[in-house]
Order: structure tokens, then C-alpha cells, then sequence
């Protein structure tokens, strides 16, 4: 902390947390009561767990939803810069996926057959072309497109284990859960069940250290590196120059496939970070944003690989082998894709989302500065995140050590009561294509008044 930065006195931010609780609970009592009465038989009284991380007690309960434009059921209307944290990046319903969709389940007919629909292949021809490789295969989520790649790395490899990077978040995929500490790798805390201990699977090392990561490929046991080409569940940790070209260099080395995860960074452009940067991945996995909000992943692999699975007599790719999903692939999911790729989350919509995303950075920036708060914001096309220290973390675990569940309670609620939504972890700030520099101004305006009332 430089000093002439601004000191946060706790005692005032604590009462300034229960000033806005207080706000929050006259400001929603039909979500309160929704809460209240809906929960007894939703296990932690929500449809899905994590839902409980929204600040305030309960949930604000969505009613309607468009664009960047978000109702509750109590008639607020909300700026969206959490978009299903990534997974309406096109936007609430945009038109051409509704029809699509309306086309597809309503009027053609038939979610899910088995059987192919040739939505798929374009699908798949428009993955390759935005992010280089060129066979791919469908999921319903991107946990499961990184399950999938991380079997069929393994398979091909004949190697037991894979590499991530400590705070690296890939959904609900078993290996991922463990975290660098000077004592030696440790499961993450909280590990609900874990079926082993994620040292014997996995090898985790910091972002940005490339002598760690030699030291780890150097075992030769490592099938993958599964990486996020810049980390987004921890804040933003961007690579430092030339990074990312020494990690393929030391994977290629070490007879180690590169798997990029471009289910957030997607944001850095049509072609997420892999285009955006030049990169050459083995495999690409992707979910959330691609299908509009309808349920769906992807993997791509280099044709290469895709021969290597193909022709392996030991693989069962096609049964009971460990890779499938009855659903995965479905009509609706692919028609959704198709919808979203080709006409909503085109080259053209990246370019005003990311004029959109650089306006709010800028915003926050300005507040940072007059406001000397010595904090941070870090864009990724599309997407922007502010994190509680002087400068941009460089590794997972200094992002981590930047967390502050305070600020994030008082911001948070801050920004709810006043019409922002923002995803109720960490700071982060997605712009879709509906919206608008407007927006964008409104969050600034909201921001500096939240950090008026902390510097008192
Ligand atoms: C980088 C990344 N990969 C994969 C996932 C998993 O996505 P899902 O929960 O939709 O399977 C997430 C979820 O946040 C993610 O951030």
C-alpha cells in the first residue's frame, strides 16, 4: 500500500455492511418471503447451493430478463453485469436464440432424439474456425468438457496425472481442487467428498512461475496442463508477457498436452485468449456462454489427437468408457449454439463489449485514483474485475491473499440496493452485447458512492 492510499476503517465499514442489510431486507420482502416459504424441501432452501452466496440472507428472486436488464419479483429493475456469471454473456434471450430455440423444441420438435441434427456440424466448423482446432465434440457443461478432455488426455498420453494452477477454478472436476502452499500442494479447503486425495491426481503449481512448472512436468506423469490462458475465478490474473509461449514450449517438451479453458476467457474475444494471443493448445473446452443460456459445452482436440482417440482399440469413446452425456449433443442445445455464434456473440458484438467493458475499467479506475483506494481493476476483453490491493496479482495464491469478504459483503449489497447486480463472488464485471456505455456509467456513479460512504 503506497501512503497517501486510503486506510478502510473497519469499525465504519461494519456499520456502514449493517446500514445496507438492513436496506436490503425493507428493499426485497418478496424475495425475503419467497426465501422463507419456497426453502423447505430445496436443500440449504435454494435450487442449487451456491446460490446461497448472494449477500444479504436470501436471494433476490428473478421474475423477467433481457439484454443487460434484469426484473425481481418486488419490481426492481437491474443493470446485469453478473450475466449467469458468464453463462448469459450473449444476453437475457436474445432474439435469435429464442427463435431458434422456439423453432427447434417448438415447431420442428424434439429436444433430445439421440440422433444427430446438422446444426451440430456448423456448430463445429465455427468452434475450429474461432479457436484452431478442428475436431469437436458436446457436453452440457464446461465441467464436463474439462471431465472429458482430461480423459482423453490421458488416455492418449497413458499418463496418470495433470497439472493446473493453484485458485484455478474448472467446475466440479475432481482433480482441480487443490492449491499451491510452501508446505506443498493441499486439497482446497472444502473439498466436499473428494473420491481421492487430489495429490495423487494432480499436480498444482502458481501462475506465472515457469520454474515450478518445469519442476512438475520434469516427473513426467503429467497427461495435461489444464489452464485458464488467464485466470478469472480469482479475480483476473493476466500472464506476464511471453508466459503462455514458454508453458506450450515446456508441454511440448515434457510430452504434455495443453488444454485451454476458454469458458470465461471467452470474453478476450471470438476466439477467446486462444485467438486473441496467438495460442496452440492440443484441446479447447468451453460451456456456459456459447448456448445463449440454453445448457452447453464443447471440446475441441487438434485432428491429430482426434486420430490418436480414434484409432486407439482400448478406448471406448463410443459406451460405457467414461465419456458420453444422454444429453450432451441434443437438438436444442446445438440449435441454441448455432443461434448464439452465428448471429448474437458474432466477431462484430465482441468489438462493442469490449469498447463497454474498457468504459467501465476506466470508471473504476478514475474512482481508484481520486478516491486514491489502493485497489485495483484488470479488464479481459469483455470482462473486468476489481480486487483489493495496489497492484494486479500475478498467481492465484496473491490474488487470494487479496481477498476481503467484508468489502466484497458491502459492495455487494451497495450495488444490489441500488439497481447493479454484480456476481455475488468476487468483483467481476461481464458487458454482453445488449450493453451499453450507459450502463457502464451508472455502475461507475454507483462504485464512487460506495467508496464516498467507506472513506466517510
Ligand atoms: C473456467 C471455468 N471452467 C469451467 C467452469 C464450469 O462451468 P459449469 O459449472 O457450467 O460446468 C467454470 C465455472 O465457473 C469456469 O469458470
Amino acid at each position: 500500500m503506497t501512503s497517501h492510499a486510503a486506510i478502510i476503517d473497519r469499525d465504519h465499514l461494519a456499520a456502514l455492511t449493517d446500514r445496507e442489510r438492513s436496506a436490503y431486507r425493507a428493499n426485497f420482502p418478496g424475495s425475503r418471503e419467497a426465501f422463507s416459504a419456497d426453502g423447505t424441501h430445496l436443500l440449504g432452501g435454494v435450487p442449487m447451493t451456491w446460490m446461497r452466496m448472494w449477500p444479504g440472507g436470501f436471494p433476490v428472486y428473478h421474475a423477467t430478463a433481457s439484454g443487460a436488464r434484469l426484473t425481481d419479483i418486488d419490481g426492481h429493475d437491474f443493470i446485469d453485469f453478473c450475466l449467469g456469471d458468464t453463462g448469459a454473456m450473449a444476453g437475457h434471450s436474445p432474439a435469435a436464440v429464442q427463435a431458434a430455440v422456439a423453432r427447434r423444441y417448438g415447431e420442428l420438435g424434439g429436444a433430445t432424439t439421440m440422433l444427430p441434427t446438422p446444426d451440430a456440424a456448423w456448430v463445429a466448423a465455427e468452434l475450429a474456425r474461432r479457436f484452431g482446432v478442428a475436431r469437436w465434440s458436446f457436453t452440457l457443461t464446461a465441467t464436463d468438457a474439462n471431465r472429458w478432455a482430461i480423459r482423453l488426455a490421458r488416455q492418449v498420453t497413458r499418463r496418470p496425472k495433470i497439472a493446473v494452477f493453484s485458485y484455478c477454478y474448472h467446475g466440479s472436476v475432481d482433480e482441480s481442487f487443490i492449491v499451491a502452499t510452501p508446505d506443498g500442494p493441499r486439497p482446497r479447503a472444502g473439498n466436499v467428498g473428494a473420491p481421492v486425495d487430489p495429490r495423487e491426481t494432480t499436480r498444482v503449481v502458481e501462475f506465472n512461475d515457469l520454474a515450478a512448472l518445469e519442476r512438475e512436468l520434469a516427473h513426467d506423469d503429467v497427461a495435461a496442463v489444464l489452464m485458464e490462458p488467464a485466470l478469472t475465478n480469482i479475480g483476473i490474473v493476466l500472464p506476464e508477457p511471453g508466459y503462455l509461449d514458454a508453458v506450450r514450449e515446456l508441454t511440448r517438451q515434457a510430452g504434455a498436452l495443453l488444454i485451454n479453458d476458454e469458458t470465461h476467457t471467452f470474453s478476450a474475444g471470438p476466439g477467446g485468449c486462444t485467438a486473441a494471443w496467438g495460442l496452440e493448445p492440443d484441446l479447447v473446452t468451453i460451456g456456459k456462454a456459447i448456448g445463449g443460456g440454453i445448457p452447453a459445452g464443447a471440446y475441441g482436440l487438434s485432428a491429430e489427437l482426434a486420430e490418436r482417440i480414434l484409432g486407439d482399440p482400448s478406448a471406448d469413446i463410443e459406451d460405457t468408457g467414461g465419456v458420453g452425456g444422454t444429453l450432451a449433443g441434443n437438438a436444442l442445445s446445438v440449435a441454441a449454439m448455432r443461434a448464439t455464434l452465428g448471429e448474437v456473440l458474432t466477431d462484430q458484438a465482441f468489438d462493442g463489449m469490449i469498447t463497454v467493458a474498457t468504459r467501465f475499467a476506466a470508471g473504476v479506475q478514475d474512482v481508484l485514483d481520486t478516491r486514491r483506494l489502493p485497489w485495483n481493476i484488470v479488464q479481459l476483453g469483455a470482462r473486468a474485475e476489481y480486487r483489493f490491493c495496489p497492484e494486479p496479482p500475478r498467481s492465484g495464491g496473491e490474488s487470494q491473499a487479496a481477498a476481503d469478504a467484508e468489502l466484497d459483503e458491502y459492495l455487494h449489497l451497495y450495488m444490489i440496493n441500488r439497481g447493479v447486480l454484480m456476481t455475488p463472488f468476487h468483483n467481476m464485471a461481464l458487458m454482453c452485447p445488449a450493453t451499453t456505455e450507459a450502463d457502464a456509467d451508472a455502475h461507475t456513479a454507483v462504485f464512487a458512492a460506495a467508496a464516498d460512504d467507506l472513506l466517510g
